[in-house]
């Protein structure tokens, strides 16, 4: 039998950070055997929240080093930009004719993004955002989309796009489900509940240990903590959140030290870096190994375009026989 697919993506909005490792890309990690992955490099959605695309390049292989300084393998699934394929561009025209303005504006991600944005008139790539992401989905026949929970209404509608398709013009493709990382998002350094590299709080993969030190240094704990022996508060502090992911087997003893007021701050903030910094040392290290080989790296996207367009290509003739547009 052959392997279901999978189908991720991301913006290149630049170097990863933390929260995108453990959020997304070590489960991405863990599904390269069980399944037949594709990896999309979204570099037309990022043009929803930036026109200048001076740095678009350069974003995408930044974002692709790590993806492989994180141990995806390039042999087993394609990496590639959205841009680079056009099929992406043809599916999507035929599948904005299979859903309405009105369910597009139902879509939570545009209603916050409109908010976060400050305006209130959204572009209309905005509104059609799903469907550009149905379309990265369907060509690749992806029975399953790793995401988290926010993007689950984007799956959602493109279930819909595809069963409308189906009963069209006859079955060309599965209906795609989510699957959802079970580690919820990691807050960001200030205690905001985002790590967002425009809100500066995170950190990056490609961080040395010095730099996770004092980026650490500065996270927000439990205000009313203020000296070593004053008892602290786990359930409030954002570094204890960070022990809980990176730091599972002092658990207790951190819980304990810091409640009884043993464990000051600085000191807990400082294991917590060193074990930060431990797990991203293989990844900096394969960091390390891509960035000086560009040229390498460059090919890597290149077959990865290559082969991913094979299949898009053959997904869209299947598309034209059925709509009769051969
Ligand atoms: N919308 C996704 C995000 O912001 C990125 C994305 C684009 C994507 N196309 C996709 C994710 C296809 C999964 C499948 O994270």
């Amino acid at each position: 039998m052959s392997k279901k697919i999978i189908l991720s993506g991301m913006r290149p909005t630049g170097k990863l950070h933390i929260g995108h490792y453990v959020g997304a890309l070590e489960n991405w990690v863990k599904l390269q055997d069980q399944y037949q992955n594709f990896h999309l490099i979204a570099d037309y959605h990022v043009l929803t929240t930036s026109l200048n695309t001076d740095d678009i390049y350069d974003n995408s292989i930044d974002m692709l080093i790590d993806w492989l300084a994180a141990g995806l393998d390039p042999v087993k699934s394609p990496m590639f930009r959205q841009s680079q394929i056009k099929e992406h561009t043809e599916l999507h025209l035929i599948l904005s004719m299979l859903i309405t303005v009105n369910r597009l504006e139902r879509n939570p991600t545009v209603k916050e993004q409109a908010r976060d944005l400050h305006i209130d008139n959204i572009i209309y790539g905005h509104l059609g955002y799903p469907v550009l992401q149905t379309a990265d989905i369907l060509l690749y026949k992806g029975d399953a989309v790793p995401v988290g929970e926010d993007q689950v209404p984007h799956i959602e509608i493109s279930r819909e796009i595809a069963r409308r398709f189906n009963n069209q013009y006859g079955t060309v493709f599965p209906e795609p489900s989510p699957m959802l990382t079970n580690f919820a998002r990691l807050p960001g350094l200030d205690g905001n509940s985002k790590m967002s590299k425009s809100l500066g709080n995170t950190i990056l993969l490609s961080d040395d240990p010095g730099t996770v030190k004092a980026k650490m240094k500065k996270a927000v704990t439990d205000p009313q903590k203020v000296r070593r022996g004053d008892p602290g508060r786990p359930e409030i502090c954002l570094v204890f959140s960070y022990h809980k992911k990176f730091n599972e087997s002092e658990l207790p003893e951190i819980e304990s030290g810091c409640r009884s007021g043993v464990l000051g701050c600085f000191d807990c903030k400082m294991n917590c870096a060193s074990k930060i910094s431990q797990l991203l040392e293989p990844v900096r290290e394969k960091r390390q190994y891509y960035e000086t080989r560009p040229d390498e790296v460059k090919q890597i996207l290149k077959d990865g375009e290559d082969r991913a367009r094979k299949t898009a290509i053959a997904t869209m003739s299947e598309v034209r026989e059925k709509m009769k547009l051969g």
